[in-house]
């Protein structure tokens, strides 16, 4: 089998986060996975990267900037105000407000954009982040213990290079948060293949095929329990097949969800490891750049065997690892056996009921037999250079992506620190806010967002039941206890660059003006004339605006550099 370039994308700290004690989602396992990887000698094979940690403005990308804010924000002590009496950001006890909750968010954002870079930059053919995967997380809400969507972050870094991107899920959940994200675009295609019936989170029928542009390239896979390896082949070889021949993919993001083994806690399949390294080798073989992540996987002796194991198939040596576990720190959690092996057992099938299988493969077939085959991309829709440079700054790409998102960054911290101020000097807001009545995209950049509707329900990961979530004014009644959040905007600050002046300026805060810049003059003199190309290019900000000189009575204490 010939060689593939593996880069490993592993943080130290990720396994020292903690949801709650008795939560079923342990970081700790990214831990004990690593460890046996090293135990195996397999590091050294691979190009080992601590990958950046991704930045507030990177996980904007696809989340709402109200959101993120909230993230970056929240702590166990303050997380019943923020979320309004958990009417809004989190969902019930599946996503809790744990200590560390940001930065174990941009370890796994981190993680998938760096593994979706080091495929564009042609660095490596397999990049693998087993603390990524975490595809319920939507745009401007956590779900079933998933906060960021680093799937959806790592593929939007894809598509900046490839025409068209497969993403399978074998998560034993719906891949409902990154099927979303991409439900009305042909640049995507997703597959999920999943428990569905009763089950978290409660989408993902054949029915649900995309919309719009988008319409036959979201591709579900429902499933009952039990299903084991050779009823889930059965289906999986023939729609893959199908999909690669019809769709014909640049590149492959494989979500590796270990809740489909046998035994897992939360799931309800039987999956043995070999089965589900199945689909690993399988493609390995199709050698299109491929991304491996992790997900959901709550028995986590077996989850840390199974991407062990995977980590292997990617390098192509899985026939040379010794099944008897090598000695690590976690040794103890591997008994009786202590082998690399996780078992089937005797859970009845019931995908071989009234020939279940052939009527969803039948289905599928037919939804891959009606789309476009390969859908072209216009080149305007691919921009090789960087966001910096595809706006026109720069020379290079490293220096016009310095220089956008620095400027952005910037901006973004100014915003925030003015809603700071302004919340904190302005009372009578709290009682003439009134919410719009429309904009259910919320995208709209003069119209506030809708709240939520009263009424709004959620499922719960950890038993299936559906909950009431109380609606947002009963939490608004409650947090106006503290301060009501309001005028969250981000990018459409009131704040402007006044030319007289030379300085930011808010309208009725007279003489108000930017906190203190942080570079250095002699960078100052080296940017001068540069305002003007940022202005053009619909940056509202220029630098020289973040830069000015800081008077007595700048708002804030500065920024946070
Ligand atoms: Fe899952």
């Amino acid at each position: 089998m010939s060689k593939r370039r593996v880069a490993y994308c592993y943080d130290n700290d990720v396994g020292a986060f903690t949801y709650a004690t008795t939560h079923p989602m342990k970081p700790h396992r990214m831990r004990i996975t690593h460890d046996l990887i090293s135990a195996y000698g397999m590091l050294e094979q691979m190009h080992v990267i601590r990958p950046k940690r991704a930045s507030p403005e990177a996980m904007t990308a696809f989340h709402t900037d109200e959101y993120i804010n909230f993230l970056s924000r929240v702590t166990p002590e303050t997380h019943m105000e923020l979320t309004y009496h958990q009417t809004r950001f989190l969902t019930l006890d599946d996503n809790p407000a744990f200590e560390g909750l940001y930065e174990f968010c941009s370890i796994s954002a981190g993680g998938s954009i760096d593994a979706a870079k080091r495929l564009a930059s042609g660095a490596s053919d397999i990049a693998i982040n087993w603390a990524g995967g975490l595809h319920h997380a939507k745009k401007r809400e956590a779900s079933g213990f998933c906060y960021i969507n680093d799937i959806v972050l790592g593929i939007l870094e894809l598509l900046r290079t490839y025409a068209r991107v497969l993403y399978v899920d074998i998560d034993c959940h719906h891949g409902d948060g990154v099927e979303e994200a991409f439900y009305t675009t042909d640049r995507v295609m997703t597959c999920s293949i999943h428990k569905h019936g009763d089950f978290f989170p409660g989408t993902g029928t054949q029915n649900d095929i995309g919309k719009g542009k988008g319409k036959g390239y979201s591709v579900n896979i429902p499933l009952q329990d039990g299903i084991a390896d050779e009823s889930f082949r059965s289906i999986f070889d023939p729609v893959m097949g199908k999909i690669l021949d019809v769709y014909q993919p640049s590149v492959v993001v494989l979500q590796c969800g270990a809740d489909s083994l046998a035994g897992d806690k939360l799931g309800c399949f039987n999956l043995t490891m070999h089965g589900h390294a199945y689909c690993v080798q399988y493609f390995r073989k199709v050698n299109l750049p491929l991304i491996l992540l992790g997900g959901g996987g709550y028995t986590v002796k077996n989850v840390a065997r199974a991407w062990t194991y995977e980590t292997a198939c990617a390098l192509g040596i899985e026939d040379t690892l010794d099944t008897n576990l090598p000695w690590t720190e976690f040794f103890d959690w591997f008994g009786p056996r202590y082998r690399l092996e996780v078992s089937g057992n005797n859970m009845v099938d019931a995908n071989l009921k009234d020939n279940a299988l052939d009527r969803i493969r039948t289905a599928a077939m037919k939804q891959l037999n009606d789309i476009q085959p390969a859908p072209s991309v216009g080149m305007h829709d691919v921009p090789r250079e960087s966001v910096g440079q595809h706006l026109g700054f720069g020379k290079d790409e490293e220096e016009g992506r310095d220089a956008l998102d620095e400027s952005v960054a910037q901006h973004a911290r100014l915003v925030y620190n003015l809603q700071e101020a302004d919340l904190a000097s302005d009372d009578s807001d709290a009682e003439s806010y009134r919410w719009d009545s429309d904009d259910s995209m919320g995208s709209s950049s003069r119209r506030r967002r809708r709240h939520p509707r009263p009424g709004k329900k959620r499922m719960s990961i950890m038993n299936n039941q559906v909950y009431d979530i109380p609606s947002y004014e009963n939490g608004f009644e409650y947090a106006v206890s503290g301060k009501p959040e309001t005028r969250r905007r981000f990018f459409q600050s009131v704040a402007r660059w006044d030319a007289r002046y030379q300085k930011v300026v808010i309208p009725g805060l007279a003489g108000q003006t930017l906190p203190r810049a942080t570079r250095s003059r002699s960078e100052e003199s080296d940017d001068e004339g540069e305002d003007d190309d940022v202005a053009q290019n619909g940056v509202t900000l220029g630098k020289r605006a973040v830069q000015s000189d800081y008077d007595e009575d700048d708002l804030g204490s500065g920024m946070d550099e």
